[in-house]
C-alpha cells in the first residue's frame, strides 16, 4: 500500500518511514526542509536498504499539493507530520504558524476529497489537555484553552478534521503524542533541532557533548515529589509503530468510528530531575545543570491514560526511559563523530 508521509524527513516522520517500510509499505514523502535535512532519506536507505520517493515543497501551496496529488493516484493513505512545533516561537510570530499548521491541513484535506484519498493520520499532542484535572489523562478529558498559538493550532486542526469527516468520504485517526524523545538504534537517524533545542532532550544531549554549557532546570517548586515537572516521554520508535498501526487500521476497514484519538504515550510520569538521572546513569557523566524559575505555560504534571490505545490498537509503548535516554546520547555521539 503507498502511504503519503508529511514532514517524512523530519524527527517522527522519519523513524515512521523506516517502521512503514518494514511492515512492507511504500512510502512517498513531502517535505519542505524548514526544519530537516534532505540527508536523512540517505539514513533511511542505510536502514531498511528503500530509498524513499520525495517531493520538496510546501503543502500551504494548493496548486503544488493538488498537483502531487494529480501525479500521485495510488496513495490509500496519508500520515500527516509536517507542521511547525515550537512553542516559543509561535507566541512570537503566531500567524506563521496558523497559516503554515491550519493551511497545510486544509489543503491535504481538500486534495483527498478530490482525489479520492479516504484515510489520514493526524499528529496531534497531548498539549490539548493543558493541566487536567485528572490524572492519567484519557481522551475523553475536556479539552482547555491553548496556551499557545502552536497548541491551539492541533485543537484547530482536531475540529477541522472532525467537521470535514462528517460529510463523508474520509476517515481520520488523531494522534496524541506525548513527549517523543530518544533515536533509532543505529544511530543513523534523530532528532536534529535547527538552532538552539527548545526541548530536554535535546538539550541535555547537547550540553553532554559540549554544544551547550549548561542545561537549565526550569522549577523545581511544582507540586511533584522532586519539585520538578513531571511529562510521559515515550520513545520515537515506539511511537512510529502506533502510526503503521493507526494507518493499517483504516486501511483494514476497522476504525469504530470515522474519526477516532488516541493517546501515544507509555503512561508512565517522569520528572525532569529523573530524567536526567537516567541520562547520567546511561552516559556514565554528571550533567552540569542548575535550577532555574519556571518556563511561562509549562503545566506541572501531564501523564497518559493508555488504555484506549494499548485496547484498540492492540498497541503499547515498550522502551523504558533508560533506553531512551541511552538511544538519544548514542545518537548525539553519532552525530558529533559526523561533524568531525
Ligand atoms: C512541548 C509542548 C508540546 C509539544 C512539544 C514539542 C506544551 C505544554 N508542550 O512539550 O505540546 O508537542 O513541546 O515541541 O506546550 N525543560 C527544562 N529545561 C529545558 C527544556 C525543558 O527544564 O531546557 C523541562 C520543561 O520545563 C518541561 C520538560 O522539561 O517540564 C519537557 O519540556 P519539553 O521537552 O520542552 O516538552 P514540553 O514542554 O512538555
Amino acid at each position: 500500500m503507498k502511504i503519503l508521509v508529511t514532514g517524512g524527513v523530519g524527527y517522527i516522520g522519519s523513524h515512521t518511514v523506516v517502521e512503514l517500510q518494514k511492515s512492507g509499505h511504500e512510502v512517498v514523502i513531502v517535505d519542505n526542509l524548514s526544519n530537516s535535512k534532505i540527508e536523512v532519506l540517505n539514513q533511511i536507505h542505510q536502514i531498511s536498504g528503500i530509498k524513499p520517493e520525495c517531493e520538496i515543497f510546501n503543502l500551504d501551496d494548493r496548486a503544488k499539493t493538488f498537483e502531487f496529488f494529480k501525479n500521485h493516484t495510488d496513495i490509500q493513505g496519508i500520515i500527516h507530520f509536517a507542521a511547525f512545533k515550537a512553542v516559543g516561537e509561535s507566541v512570537a510570530n503566531p500567524l506563521k504558524y496558523y497559516r503554515n499548521n491550519l493551511i497545510s491541513l486544509m489543503n491535504i484535506l481538500e486534495a483527498m476529497k478530490e482525489f479520492g484519498v479516504p484515510n489520514l493520520v493526524f499528529s496531534s499532542s497531548c498539549t490539548v489537555y493543558g493541566q487536567p484535572d485528572e490524572l492519567p489523562v484519557n481522551e475523553q478529558a475536556p479539552i482547555q484553552k491553548a496556551m499557545s498559538p502552536y497548541g491551539n493550532t492541533k485543537q484547530i486542526s482536531e475540529e477541522i478534521i472532525s467537521d470535514t469527516i462528517l460529510n463523508g468520504g474520509i476517515k481520520a485517526i488523531a494522534l496524541r503524542y506525548f513527549n517523543p524523545i530518544g533515536a533509532h538504534e543505529s544511530a543513523l537517524i534523530g532528532e536534529l533541532p535547527l538552532g538552539v533545542p527548545n526541548n530536554l532532550m535535546p538539550f541535555i544531549t547537547q550540553t553532554a557533548i559540549g554544544i551547550r554549557a549548561q542545561l537549565s532546570v526550569f522549577g523545581n517548586d511544582y507540586n511533584t515529589p522532586d519539585g520538578t515537572a513531571i511529562r510521559d516521554y515515550i520513545h520515537v520508535v515506539d511511537l512510529a509503530k502506533a502510526h503503521v498501526i493507526a494507518v493499517e487500521r483504516m486501511l483494514h476497514k476497522k476504525s469504530k468510528k470515522d474519526f477516532e484519538i488516541f493517546n501515544l504515550g507509555t503512561g508512565n510520569g517522569f520528572s525532569v530531575l529523573e530524567v536526567i538521572n537516567s541520562f547520567e546513569k546511561t552516559c556514565k557523566a554528571k550533567l552540569n545543570y542548575k535550577i532555574v524559575g519556571r518556563r511561562a505555560g509549562d503545566v506541572e504534571q501531564v501523564y497518559a491514560d493508555t488504555k484506549f490505545a494499548n485496547d484498540e490498537l492492540g498497541w503499547k509503548a515498550i522502551k523504558s526511559l533508560d533506553e531512551m535516554t541511552l538511544s538519544a546520547w548514542n545518537w548525539e555521539k553519532a552525530l558529533a563523530k559526523k561533524i568531525k
